[in-house]
């Protein structure tokens, strides 16, 4: 039967890493929305797109041949032959990927593709910023995921590390967690949930206790 579970959160919550376990869990696939908004960034630094001009972006977003592996054990983005899953988790993407989010007709391309991406799917967790609330408001379960900044601050270190990125230090990796929220301010606020959405604080919980929070709130 079909399922959808939507899990939205701010950067470093670790709704990324969860959510790929809920879709193993489950026997669902997975969507990574914040991955085809990286793609964007990365196809308009690709092909010199001017970062001031809102119609150029949005040009780059609906012809930008995007191809996205759904498995949760499978992490392979495409932006026509080239294999940009590395580069759309790089610092010069990261930096601009707020500037292409906040155009909303890019939002809407976006949001088009991730509708159809979880109909053709049936089966799916799809995660970002603005699923519990736009993209699939209807979906079974919705889960606001939160840390504290100091949590997701850390977890942003150490996702870095893990991906070979040099070191920063932690002040400034601190700013730029909290820059990037502010700059996603735009689209999303994660102050609190919206109705019927369940929020799951993971700033005391373990991995494997915060994948047990949102599978509880999909057996609800
Ligand atoms: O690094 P983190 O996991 O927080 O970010 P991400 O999920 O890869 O998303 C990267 C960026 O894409 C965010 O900073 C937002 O600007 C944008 N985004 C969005 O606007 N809406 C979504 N549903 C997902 C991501």
């Amino acid at each position: 039967a079909p399922l959808v579970v939507a899990v939205d959160g701010p950067s470093g919550s670790g709704k990324s890493s969860v959510s790929r376990e809920v879709a193993r869990r489950l026997g669902a696939a997975y969507l990574d929305t914040g991955a085809m908004y990286r793609a964007v960034a990365w196809h308009c630094l690709d092909s010199g797109v001017d970062l001031a001009d809102p119609e150029a972006i949005l040009e780059a977003a609906r012809t930008m041949p995007l191809t996205q592996s759904t498995h949760p054990d499978e992490d392979v983005v495409l932006v026509g032959e080239a294999d940009v899953t590395e580069a759309i988790r790089g610092a010069e993407v990261t930096d601009v990927v707020s500037t292409v989010a906040v155009v909303i007709p890019v939002r809407e391309e976006l949001r088009r593709r991730q509708r159809a991406a979880i109909a053709d799917a049936g089966r799916m967790v799809a995660e970002g910023r603005d699923i519990t609330t736009v993209v699939a408001p209807d979906a079974h379960a919705r889960v606001l995921l939160t840390a504290s900044e100091a949590v997701r601050t850390a977890r942003r270190s150490g996702q870095l590390a893990a991906a070979g990125e040099p070191g920063v230090d932690a002040g400034t990796l601190n700013r730029q967690v909290v820059g990037r929220d502010a700059r996603d301010a735009a689209v999303s606020t994660f102050d609190r949930p919206a109705e019927g959405v369940v929020l799951v604080d993971s700033t005391e919980l373990d991995f494997e206790q915060t994948v047990a929070a949102v599978m509880a709130a999909v057996e609800e």
